[in-house]
């Protein structure tokens, strides 16, 4: 069998059920054009704030046998001229984009949504998952039920576009903030933002290889975590999911949609390997559905759940 790799996702259709995740190659007109051209269905902005933010000095990303751990604060030009790069990229090449927001609280989440309203994306994202940005804020919003419904619900109530609350595994029940997300109102769920933060020694220098010192676990270390995640969340909403972390093979993508995603985020994998891994996630996800004589990716069957 012939099989696509096209997915349906809150309604719409994308070429593939892949999704550059926030923040992984920057946000020019450039970077997204190339995240398109590497084989993403949908791509994602880099998390735009209110004003610029500068980020943190480097080094703020390391490799080690897991993945990555980064620390980059948040850079970003903010979201006026973020917006003008997602134009850009959506006038010229048609292909959907998700804008990724991020502030500290519910009325500049709102502002942000006021802006984003006017955009061409296809979905608002709201990064409530910030481990990076823990000593400047506090708490991450995302470790607190209520702060993550108060923010939903205030962001529901003006957004014109679908809303998508990103997640964090920094969390003690996920699956209850994922459920509050929910009946706060969002439309879909993405799940997960880097675990942590974490710590990478430099050994000879003896002092952290990050200049902020701690930063946030992403790659294949976070993988197994992810999975559970995405398998107990989505057996408790009925919301779809985008599942990420750690994906960097066909097979590991269908695993994410067995657990229970709708789309795959594929962000380390990218920043380590290149492009051509996003081609050859797209063709292992083929070869699964030609072998396993399934016509698309909406239609792998989902993992069984013991008390389903
Ligand atoms: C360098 C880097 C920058 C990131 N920036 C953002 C960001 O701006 N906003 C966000 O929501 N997540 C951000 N993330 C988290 C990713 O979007 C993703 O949730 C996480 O890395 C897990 O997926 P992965 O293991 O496939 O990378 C970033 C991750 C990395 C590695």
């Amino acid at each position: 069998m012939a099989a696509s790799l096209c997915t349906r996702f809150l309604g719409k259709e994308f070429p593939s059920p892949l999704v550059l995740p926030a923040g992984i190659l920057g946000m020019s007109y450039g970077s997204l054009r190339f995240a398109r051209d590497a084989g993403f269905g949908l791509v994602t902005s880099k998390s735009l704030s209110l004003e610029p933010r500068r980020g943190h000095e480097g080094p703020i990303v390391a490799r080690f046998g897991g993945g990555i751990l980064n620390s980059l604060g948040l850079c970003n030009p903010g979201i006026e001229a973020g917006l003008a790069e997602v134009e850009e990229f959506s006038q010229k090449t048609g292909h959907p984009v998700m804008v990724s927001l991020f502030a500290v609280n519910r009325p500049d989440f709102e502002e942000l949504t006021r802006r984003a309203n006017d955009s061409s994306a296809v979905f608002i994202e709201l990064n409530l998952s910030c481990p990076n940005v823990m000593d400047e804020f506090g708490v991450p919003l995302a470790a607190s039920k209520e702060l993550v419904a108060d923010i939903v619900e205030g962001v529901k109530k003006l957004a014109r576009l679908p809303v998508v609350a990103k997640l964090s595994p920094n969390a003690l029940d996920l699956p209850a903030i994922a459920l509050a997300a929910q009946e706060a109102g969002a439309d879909a769920l993405s799940m997960i933002n880097t675990l942590g933060p974490g710590l990478l020694i430099d050994t000879a220098a003896r002092k952290p290889v990050l200049a902020p010192r701690f930063g946030g676990i992403s790659g294949p270390a976070i993988l197994p975590l992810a999975l559970k995640l995405v398998y107990e969340c989505t057996g408790r909403v009925r919301v779809p999911v985008i599942g990420m972390g750690g994906v960097s093979s066909g097979d590991e993508a269908v695993q994410m949609i067995m657990a229970g995603a709708g789309l795959v985020g594929v962000g380390s994998a990218l920043w380590l390997g290149g492009a051509g891994v996003v081609a050859d996630i797209n063709a292992g996800i083929r070869g699964y559905l030609e072998r396993e004589n399934i016509a698309s990716p909406d239609a792998i069957p989902k993992l069984e759940r013991k008390n389903a």
